[in-house]
């Protein structure tokens, strides 16, 4: 990206420099376009369940914006010799599903020949400039809120290593193929300015990027992070994602980890996540209504002050 011409017009509100989950390109005073773009690889064996992944995944940074999906465009890299195009077709209805029930369109698109099947969305929005959630949009004092258990990761490579069971499978399906919409509209609501979608970062990853972008630091209660059974057990028999490690490694230098934290514990806070959760934060008076509209919500953490850094701290 430190290649490319700086984008700097004065409509651009929100473009790549703060590591967001969408561009935002104003139209007017009271509106804003916001344009994203993600693909996945296949992460269950199922066509259609994996099309549905793959589309919630892509629109989840439109409401990680506050925005709200009008229209998409497909991108598919597909392996047309060695795979049946039916296939395709069962995903592009996955696709579809995702699309209807998140009141969006799919306009067209575009397939290329690839032995690594592919599936994605370019996706066009709308928001409130006035009422966007950004990554430096994280206020002193805030809650953190995350909608979605961790755990994704350690189960989707568990599914690549033919170690998990049914149950596993079925738990991350449910999580990943959960729209972030009603999530993002409680956010804004509830009077939030600054959130993101937990992906392929992990919470610490991302959770670290917003605490730089907003100049504050944030601490983390493991106790209260929530994350789906069978990751914890596939991660006590030793699966763990590359990402995974990689994520650490990143984010290492930013990190206190109180001594009550087991390493394990750490691992799954930086779980890379295929269609996380959101991590938003509001003000302490708005917190009991948030847990009671978003039923999977949980406190996860505080915004430090505001002269903070980006440092993240790990309690138990
Ligand atoms: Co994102
Ligand atoms: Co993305």
């Amino acid at each position: 990206m430190g290649r490319l011409p700086i984008a700097n017009s004065p409509d651009l509100l929100v473009g790549a420099a703060t590591g967001d989950d969408a561009a935002v390109w104003r139209i007017d005073d009271t509106r804003a376009l916001v344009a994203t773009v993600d693909f996945i690889t296949p992460v269950v064996d199922d066509a259609r369940t994996w099309g549905r992944i793959a589309a919630t995944n892509s629109v989840s940074d439109v409401y990680a914006m506050g925005g709200t999906p009008v229209f998409a465009l497909n991108i598919a890299g597909w392996a047309r010799d060695t795979l049946p195009l039916e296939l395709l077709g069962d995903a592009m209805a996955g696709i579809g599903d995702v699309a209807t029930a998140a009141g969006f369109v799919i306009v067209g698109g575009h397939t290329i020949d690839d032995p690594e099947p592919k599936l994605g969305l370019a996706v066009i929005g709308f928001v409130d400039p006035a009422r966007m959630l950004t990554n430096a949009g994280l206020r002193a004092g805030q809650v953190l809120i995350l909608t979605k258990p961790l755990g994704i990761g350690v189960i989707t490579t568990a599914i690549k290593q033919g170690r998990a069971d049914e149950g596993a499978v079925a738990a991350a399906v449910e999580v990943m193929t959960t729209l972030n919409d009603v999530a993002s509209r409680v956010a804004i609501a509830r009077g939030a300015t600054g959130a993101t979608d937990v992906t392929g970062f992990g919470l610490l990853g991302h959770g670290g990027r917003m605490a730089r972008e907003s100049g504050v630091d944030l601490s983390f209660s493991m106790r209260t992070v929530p994350v789906l059974d069978a990751a914890r057990r596939l991660l006590a028999d030793g699966v763990f994602p590359g990402g995974g490690e990689r994520n650490l490694a990143s984010v290492v230098d930013s990190l206190d980890v109180d001594s009550s934290v087991s390493p394990e514990d750490v691992r799954l806070l930086a779980d890379p996540q295929t269609s996380g959760g959101l991590l938003f934060a509001v003000d302490e008076s708005s917190v009991d209504q948030v847990l009671r509209e978003l039923a999977s919500a949980a406190v996860v953490g505080r915004v430090g002050t505001a002269t903070g850094t980006g440092r993240v701290r790990i309690t138990w």
